[in-house]
Parts: C-alpha cells; sequence; structure tokens
C-alpha cells in the first residue's frame, strides 16, 4: 500500500528536496505550509504531486487533517525557540493525537548527543525539544549528517580558494562528517518511507580531516594548497566569547558566533563518528567532498 508522509517546511531548502526525493519514490505526499508561504514554492510542489495542506494558526486541531492516516511526519522546519521547540511541538502534537506511528525531527545537524547545554545555541534548542519527544507515544528517528558539504563552498570559511589554504582550528587529523542536502534529503525521504528505524541514523557522504581536505582541493584544482591554523578550540572558544559579546544578534539564526559553535563541535572529540549507517539504503549513491569542489571548479573555471 502507498505510504502516507507528511512533510513540515516544505518551502525551505532541504524540505523541498526532501518531497523530491519522496515523489520519486511513489509516497503519497502531503506538505503542512503556512497561509504566508511562498506561493510560488506551494505551486511547484503541487506540480509534482504534493498535496497541500495551508494553515493559518498552526494549531493541533489545524495540522491534524493533514496527519490522519499518516504513516510518517517529517519536520524540516529551521528556526530559533519559536520554531524549534514551539511549533514543532505542535506538529508532534497533532502526529501524535492522529495516531501517527513515526516522526523525524528537524535535526540534520552532527550528532549533539554527547554535548552539553551552553556548547551550541541552536542545538541546545533540539536538544530541548527531544527531551518532549523523547517521552512521547511515537517512534522518532534523527538524522545526523554532520554539516552540509554544499557550505564548503560558501557559508563555511574552510576551503579559501583564492588564498589557496585550508583554515582550521585543532587537529588536522581529526575527521568531520560531511554530507550533501542532495544526500541527506534522499536518505530521510528512506527513513520516511521505512518501518521501523533507530532512534539515531548517523550518515555522511565523507569523513575527511583539514589534511584530506588540503589533498583534495589542491588535486581538483591543480593549485598547491597550504595548512593554515589559527589555534585550537580553546582559542576558537575565545573569539566565540568575543564575538558573541560584540555582535550579539540574538534573535539572528546564524549570527558568525553560532557557526563557530558549529566549528567548535566539529572540531571536538565527542563528534567523532564510530559507525556510519550509510548501507541502510544500498541504492543511495553518496556524493563526495571531492565531487562537490569538483562541480564547484567545473563551474568556476576562472579560480583555477
Ligand atoms: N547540518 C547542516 O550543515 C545544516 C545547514 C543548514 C540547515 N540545516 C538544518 O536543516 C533543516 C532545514 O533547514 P533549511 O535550511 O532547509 O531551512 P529553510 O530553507 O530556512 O526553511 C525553513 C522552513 O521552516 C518553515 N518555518 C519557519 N518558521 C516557521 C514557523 N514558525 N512555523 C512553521 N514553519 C516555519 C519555513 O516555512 P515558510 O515558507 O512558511 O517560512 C520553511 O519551510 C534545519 O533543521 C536546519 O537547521 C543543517
Amino acid at each position: 500500500m502507498q505510504k502516507i508522509i507528511v512533510v513540515a517546511g516544505a518551502s525551505g531548502n532541504l524540505g523541498f528536496r526532501i518531497i523530491k526525493a519522496l515523489v520519486n519514490k511513489g509516497a503519497e505526499i502531503r506538505v503542512i505550509m503556512r497561509a504566508g508561504s511562498d506561493i510560488t514554492k506551494v505551486n511547484e510542489l503541487e506540480k509534482i504531486g504534493a498535496k497541500i495542506y495551508k494553515v493559518n494558526n498552526w494549531t493541533i486541531h489545524e495540522l491534524s487533517a493533514a496527519c490522519k492516516g499518516a504513516n510518517c511526519v517529517v519536520s524540516a522546519l529551521a528556526g530559533l525557540r519559536e520554531v524549534v521547540i514551539d511549533a514543532q511541538r505542535v506538529l508532534l502534537d497533532a502526529a501524535i493525537s492522529t495516531g501517527v506511528p513515526r516522526f523525524i525531527p528537524s535535526d540534520y545537524s552532527l550528532d549533539f548527543t554527547r554535548f552539553n547545554y551552553g556548547e551550541n545555541r541552536n542545538l541546545d534548542l533540539r536538544r530541548e525539544f527531544h527531551e518532549y519527544l523523547d517521552k512521547a507515544p511515537i517512534a522518532a528517528t534523527s538524522v545526523f549528517n554532520g554539516a552540509f558539504t554544499d557550505m564548503l563552498t560558501n557559508e563555511m570559511p574552510l576551503i579559501l580558494f583564492k588564498q589557496k589554504l585550508i583554515l582550521y582550528w585543532g587537529n588536522k587529523d581529526h575527521p568531520w562528517g560531511f554530507t550533501t542536502i542532495d544526500n541527506t534529503a534522499e536518505y530521510t525521504a528512506q527513513v520516511a518511507l521505512d518501518n521501523k528505524t533507530p532512534r539515531y541514523l548517523k550518515i555522511a557522504g565523507d569523513l575527511i580531516s583539514p589534511r584530506e581536505v588540503r589533498v583534495v582541493a589542491s588535486d581538483v584544482t591543480g593549485n598547491k594548497f597550504r595548512l593554515f591554523s589559527p589555534g585550537g578550540q580553546s582559542l576558537l572558544g575565545l573569539f566565540i566569547k568575543i564575538g558573541r559579546k560584540l555582535a550579539p544578534a540574538e534573535t539572528e539564526l546564524y549570527p558568525a558566533w553560532q557557526g563557530m559553535q558549529y566549528m567548535h563541535n566539529m572540531i571536538d572529540e565527542r563528534s567523532g563518528i564510530d559507525k556510519l549507517d550509510i548501507d541502510r539504503y544500498p541504492e543511495m549513491r553518496w556524493t563526495t567532498v571531492k565531487d562537490v569542489l569538483q562541480n564547484y571548479i567545473n563551474g568556476n573555471k576562472q579560480l583555477n
């Protein structure tokens, strides 16, 4: 029987790709969208076969209409407390009240379960949501994908293409987990369609250290990249404190200091990945850091 999957956050970057992956797998897709969501996104989603449930006030009652009879509710919401805790809670309660058996929270991050409150503002919100989720009568699965590989060519200051530097903090041999947004979306779609999945699933298209990134970047560009480290984890910690004081921007989702907190977690031994769950769906093809850089270079020949 065709599975029914509900997605919230479908107008977003990851959510939209989750829908596309679900369409390719033949699921019935129900999308919960706020009345004010981007209408072009609504039209696009309808065109690819998703059924849109528009909501005005994001109440349990409103969301329940979409959840009734579904196999899994997938959250791809993004925001701060009012989203990760408040809106996601209403979504979860709607799923529970209509008897949906499975829920995927909007985690899609490094595995924060070994970290403590206070180490990363955005991940703290997920942890707080988990406290509620883990007591709820529903089977939950978090997808831990490390960092989106796509960010290596824009937001993440690890590969400095112009300067031909790999800027890293801490241990140059510590492997970091990277997964593309598309791989994360496809894997999440597979998890949503699965019958039973563990509480946590860890994925990475690549596990790669700064020293290995240097080799890949040099290889792909044909230029010799050098490693450059301003210091270790404690210096980065100090920069985070200063950055947060000077430019708090607490209402922004990704202020500069939050990106640094993520980096601080990535280079921490506690984010080490002992086992990946990437073989769970054998048809999946994983994109490596090298693939992403090669694509980027192909589109930006002047960098060579
Ligand atoms: N690991 C990584 O490197 C990495 C990087 C980036 C993001 N992520 C994670 O990936 C997930 C998705 O992020 P994204 O970048 O795809 O997000 P995005 O593009 O900003 O989309 C956010 C979605 O959340 C919805 N939303 C926001 N506030 C809402 C509210 N109050 N009530 C209901 N819906 C609301 C938006 O709907 P509207 O259209 O109605 O506004 C939109 O569909 C998040 O968990 C994010 O933290 C991970």
